[in-house]
């Protein structure tokens, strides 16, 4: 067995190049005393929960959420790695978020401030969402929609988005949401897994001041026969002109328009799934990650207090994450409504119609909390600090970031010119950098705000009630000053139920690697002082722009051409994307290579089949792929030349010319 370490071995992803330069990072910044005065969460959370990990959850599981019904156990984990969390609970999610700040007359309270992209805007009390989201229970069961049953939404980032995940939570239907940029194709076999009964959707959105469609993908990923959809809800949002099917159809404005506003939530069993959410993995397909209920809730809620000091009456919260992704499930849909926040919205892109959009933004609705992506952080710093100076940021008072690790350069740069504004003290705004994943269902690995002294460009500390740590291949501890493997030795709240159809995979993807601990796929280390660096992916899994991809789902995509081969996909490190998708292919033969064009039709065809965000930034055409004996593509060498780097060790190939061919074929 290798004795190599991740951030050692040269299938790392780029971070662990970064190893040595983040051992050089010792910037610490402390809470500046007024803001630990006043946070919401000391250290006494850690000391609690460390005493009694899952007392401590219950007791933030009944402070944080009105239960119908009490629990009678924290943790039920007697059937390792299937947890049952607040078990014998009954909770509304959607009752939780919504009636009840209404019952306790916080109705007037803005829930959303939302900002579309053309600069139209909407703004709901906790009073007008709640009626929307009964509306809209009302108008799904309407159309035979039951407990249990599946809800496919596909949905630009508009407040129907909210609504209809919450009206599906009230009346215990599951939601599967897919992001807007993915495909028909992508759609439709999200829909079959999950076997969907209806589809909530939108004529489209806007982007960049254009148009862009969402219903067409929708009908055709419905052009099959034998797929499980009645009823398909079609929210204008554009404008534009969509196919209509009679009977399956249906106008929002129609339906959830003319329902009634009265519905009444019932409680749903603690560990009643929430929803499904599709996630790439190492092989080819898909997984749909399970959440349930109660525990999702909990965690979600306690991590969007603590991590974002959260004071419900004063701040503007605004996380950019789209809802097509597991932050804008936790952290947009259900935790800032779970704990009372005012949150902004926003549906376009950051430079749309100019590149001072957010911070516009920022400036009108006065956000005191920003929550947002490592890779919108380096755009921003490439467009220049010129543009955020002309906004009035003096509202931010703390800042996360989340999807990626985030280099010290970014991290200062957050810091200092979006942070630093802030007029109440001399001391910038905290940053929170959040490590966690759709498998977690939240936040785990933070800063404490007014508590940590923050390192630029490290997660820090698991959060209290969160046990994580960094092994060795054999599934030990490493000292401190080491790297390894980042693991979750005890079950937590969010964590995911299985994957939706194949609990087989739930066990083998997580729980195999290290035998009792959860395997989260991150290369991490731990520093002088016992805190957590995360340092990229150590498995096939690619992160562009905090977007997940796998290579080998790309790797089919392209092989689904019919004029290639073979692929092998590999993650280059980017200076703006984190990572990007760089593609070998070998063409069939034949197939002619036409240089650009055929480099352009793959492009197209990964879109086609994946999504726009999967289509590679650059493709080679190679005549042979590196390959060890037993047929096993080595990207290690791939990404050696995608990244231009002098190729590594190349021994154990089968064919030891074959980087030569490469090389001098990539020369001409
Ligand atoms: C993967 C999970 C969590 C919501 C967004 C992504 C990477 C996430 C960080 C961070 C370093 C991070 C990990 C993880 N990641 N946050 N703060 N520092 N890496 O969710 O699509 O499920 O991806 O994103 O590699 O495994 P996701």
């Amino acid at each position: 067995m290798s004795q190599q370490t991740p951030g050692t071995t040269a299938t790392q992803a780029p971070q662990g190049d970064a190893f040595e330069n983040l051992s050089q990072e010792n910037r610490r910044f402390a809470p500046s005393a007024e803001f630990a005065a006043n946070a919401v969460v000391t250290a006494a959370d850690y000391a609690e929960a460390d005493a009694d990990r899952p007392a401590f959850w219950a007791k933030q599981a009944r402070e944080l959420l009105s239960w119908s019904k009490d629990f009678t156990q924290a943790l039920d984990w007697s059937n390792p790695p299937f947890a049952k969390w607040f078990v014998g609970g009954e909770v509304n999610a959607a009752y939780n978020a919504l009636d009840r700040h209404v019952e306790a007359g916080n109705g007037d309270r803005v829930a959303i401030y939302f900002e579309g992209e053309p600069g139209d805007t909407r703004t709901y009390t906790y009073a007008q969402l709640t009626e929307e989201v009964k509306k809209a229970a009302n108008a799904f069961e309407s159309l035979g929609v039951a407990k249990g049953d599946r809800v496919a939404v596909y949905l630009p980032m508009i407040p129907e988005a909210v609504i209809t995940l919450l009206a599906c939570a009230r009346i215990g239907a599951i939601h599967s949401v897919v992001f807007g940029g993915f495909s028909a194709e992508a759609l439709r076999s999200r829909i079959d897994d999950a076997e969907a009964k209806l589809v909530v959707t939108a004529d489209g959105t806007y982007r960049r001041g254009k148009p862009s469609a969402l219903k067409p993908a929708v009908d055709e990923a419905l052009a099959h026969d034998g797929h499980t959809v009645q009823n398909v809800v079609v929210v204008k949002r554009n404008g534009q002109d969509v196919d209509w099917h009679e009977g399956r159809d249906h106008w929002w404005a129609d339906t959830v328009g003319a329902a009634s506003a009265e519905h009444t939530a019932v409680g749903h069993d603690s560990e009643h799934p929430l929803f499904i959410l599709y996630t790439s993995g190492t092989t080819g397909k898909p997984k749909g990650i399970l959440h349930t209920t109660g525990g999702y809730l909990t965690q979600g809620a306690y991590t969007h207090k603590a991590v974002f000091d959260l004071h419900p009456e004063t701040d503007v919260y605004w996380c950019t994450a789209d809802v097509g992704w597991i932050t804008g499930h936790s952290y947009v849909a259900y935790a800032p409504l779970i704990n009372g926040a005012t949150q902004v919205m926003y549906e376009g892109t950051p430079d749309s119609p100019h590149q001072g959009r957010w911070w516009e933004i920022v400036e009108k609705y006065k956000v005191s909390i920003l929550y947002t992506a490592p890779t919108a952080i380096r755009t921003f710093m490439k467009w220049g600090k010129e543009i955020p100076a002309k906004s009035d940021l003096s509202s931010i008072r703390v800042l996360g970031s989340v999807g990626e690790p985030i280099n010290p350069e970014a991290w200062m740069w957050y810091r200092e010119v979006i942070g630093a504004d802030s007029g109440r003290t001399a001391i910038p705004a905290p940053i929170v950098d959040t490590w966690w994943q759709t498998e977690t269902g939240a936040q785990m690995i933070a800063p404490l705000p007014g508590v940590t002294a923050t390192k630029p460009g490290s997660a820090q500390v698991p959060l209290p009630g969160i046990a994580v740590d960094v092994v060795d291949e054999l599934g030990e501890s490493v000292p401190n000053g080491s790297g390894g493997y980042l693991v979750i030795r005890e079950p937590w709240p969010a964590m995911l139920r299985g994957i939706w159809g194949d609990p087989e995979r739930f066990k083998e993807t997580y729980w195999s690697r290290f035998e009792t601990m959860y395997f989260a796929g991150d290369g991490a280390k731990k520093d002088e002082d016992g805190d957590i660096w995360l340092l990229g992916r150590v498995d096939d899994v690619m992160n562009v722009s905090g977007h997940r991809l796998s290579t080998a789902e790309i790797e089919s995509a392209l092989v689904s051409h019919p004029a290639v081969a073979e692929a092998a996909v590999v993650g280059a490190a980017d200076e703006t994307t984190g990572q990007a998708v760089v593609a070998f292919v070998i063409l069939r033969g034949d197939a002619v290579d036409t240089g650009d064009a055929i480099v352009q039709e793959l492009r197209n065809h990964v879109g086609k089949e994946i999504g726009p965000i999967a289509k590679p930034k650059t493709i080679l055409v190679v005549p042979e792929l590196p390959k060890t004996r037993s047929g096993k593509i080595m990207r290690r060498l791939l990404k050696d030349v995608a990244e231009g780097r002098e190729v590594g060790d190349a021994t154990t190939l089968a064919d030891n010319t074959v980087m030569a061919q490469i090389a001098h074929s990539l020369k001409k």
